[in-house]
């Protein structure tokens, strides 16, 4: 196909991809929000929903998410209007992109105010100050954050300005050494809490907690919230992956690629929820549906007392914090791109305006925490909770589904097999009958159910 930009770059190597996607997918989402989240819904349900979302909906729109962009090497809006042009569909198809890049910028505004709790852990855990912490004091601690807007403008500024910096300089340096080196060592030091979490905490409780449940506790809402997370940690829908796949080289397997990060991103979430819910468990004052501030509070209290937890702490805030910056450098990539693509703008320019209007919106979320803490927007939740519902469980999900019903559709086969020439063809076959006949149905099914139930008294 003509490219419309034709200097678009590519990435240096084969693998880069991989390790880009995964630093994109792997991040708060996974440590600071997986667990959380699945102990607000009560476990296991939680869990079998969002490990079914993973592989049937969201591996099959991670391919045509990949596709599309290496199809037209372009940015998101540019790759979706391209890829429509030609399969002769309309342009008003774009949308996918529009829809994509906006919800970018709407979690890229609260997700920074999270990644700077990270830092103030990050400080917290240098300076010892987990030494004996109870779970009583940890969660005071916390509050004590949340409460102080100031602290917070401060990390989340400090964080914004660190995801501003790669970007202005171009994504492809500096993003391959952070995923190459630092993925695997974080990955390690999960293991090294998991073992520490086998020996001190209640690991059965935990296993039981995340893996069993009884059918009636399957619900519609926790079906949206289980969907609109796995949307969520695999980075789907918000033209992410789409701007890193349009950096791909044409040799590599699109097919072998996604298995390799939607499968490290379950891990990663995994075995995070089987470190953090032992030592829930097994300490006072902690509670599974303790809400976001639970890998804050259950963490240090681990830390607290072990032996090198100095040392050990220190690591592990710092991991988290790269985990959560290839995270929001990938969620205002596809933005940059499109303005500097688009209109010509320069890239330390278009990067340094855009990171201003999400830390600007962020501020909401700052204060979403403390002095609106009480207020009720809509739907009986603050600014943070409505922007976080109607991300996550409204904007990811309507994403996905045009995404699906787009490639699985209105895409003609003979393009979208091209892309995928290297996958044999029953998992072409395969691939294409889920995003056409699996992925539609489901989303709306628990769009349409989950939103009836929010609404109905
Ligand atoms: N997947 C990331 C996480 O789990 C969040 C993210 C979403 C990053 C979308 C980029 C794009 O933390």
């Amino acid at each position: 196909m003509k490219h419309p930009q034709r200097q678009h770059a590519i990435w240096g190597h084969r693998g880069t991809f991989i390790l880009a996607a995964t630093g994109s997918a792997v991040g708060l989402g996974n440590i600071w929000k997986f667990p959380y989240v699945a102990g607000e819904n009560g476990g296991g349900a939680f869990v079998l929903l969002y490990l079914l979302g993973i592989v049937l909906v969201g591996v099959p729109i991670m391919v045509a998410e990949v596709l599309m962009g290496r199809r037209a090497r372009a940015n998101p809006i540019g790759a979706v209007g391209a890829v429509s042009a030609e399969s002769g569909r309309s342009p008003l198809w774009s949308a996918i992109g529009w829809c994509g890049v906006i919800t970018a910028f709407l979690i890229l505004s609260y997700y920074s105010v999270v990644a700077g709790w990270t830092l103030e852990y990050v400080k917290a855990a240098v300076t010892g100050q987990f030494a004996g912490q109870s779970g009583e004091q940890a969660g005071a601690v916390f509050s004590a954050l949340l409460a102080d807007p100031y602290r917070l403008v401060l990390w989340q500024s400090v964080f914004i300005a660190m995801t501003a910096i790669v970007l202005a300089f171009g994504v492809t340096r500096g993003l391959e050494t952070t995923v190459r080196v630092l993925m695997p060592l974080l990955f390690v030091l999960l293991l090294v809490m998991l073992g520490y979490a086998v020996q001190v905490g209640d690991f059965g409780a935990a296993v039981r907690f995340l893996f069993s449940f009884n059918v009636s506790d399957l619900s519609w809402a926790k079906a949206s919230v289980a969907l609109g997370h796995s949307f969520f940690t695999l980075s789907l829908a918000m033209g992410a992956i789409m701007a890193y796949g349009s950096y791909m080289p044409k040799r590599a397997s699109i097919g072998k690629t996604v298995f390799a990060v939607a499968g490290l991103d379950t891990l990663v979430a995994l075995v995070a929820g089987l470190a953090i819910f032992p030592i829930v468990f097994a300490t006072a004052g902690i509670e599974p549906g303790e809400g976001p501030g639970l890998m804050y509070i259950s963490l240090p209290v681990a830390f607290g007392s072990m032996p090198a937890g100095v040392l050990f702490g220190s690591v592990f805030f710092v991991l988290v914090t790269l985990a959560a910056w290839s995270s929001t450098i990938s969620l205002l990539e596809p933005l940059v791109a499109y303005i500097n693509e688009r209109f010509g703008l320069a890239r330390p320019l278009a990067t340094l305006a855009i990171a201003f209007a999400a830390w600007l919106l962020g501020l909401g979320t700052v204060l979403s925490f403390n002095v609106w803490e009480g207020q009720q927007w809509l739907l009986g939740r603050n600014f943070f909770g409505l922007l976080d519902f109607f991300t996550i469980n409204v904007m990811l999900p309507l994403g996905g589904l045009l995404m699906a019903i787009f490639v699985g559709w209105r895409v003609l086969p003979r393009y979208s097999r091209l892309e995928l020439r290297q996958e044999p063809a029953w998992m072409y076959n395969a691939w294409l009958w889920a995003l056409r006949y699996l992925a539609p149905p489901a989303v709306l099914v628990i769009m349409i159910a989950s939103i009836y139930a929010e609404l109905a008294p």
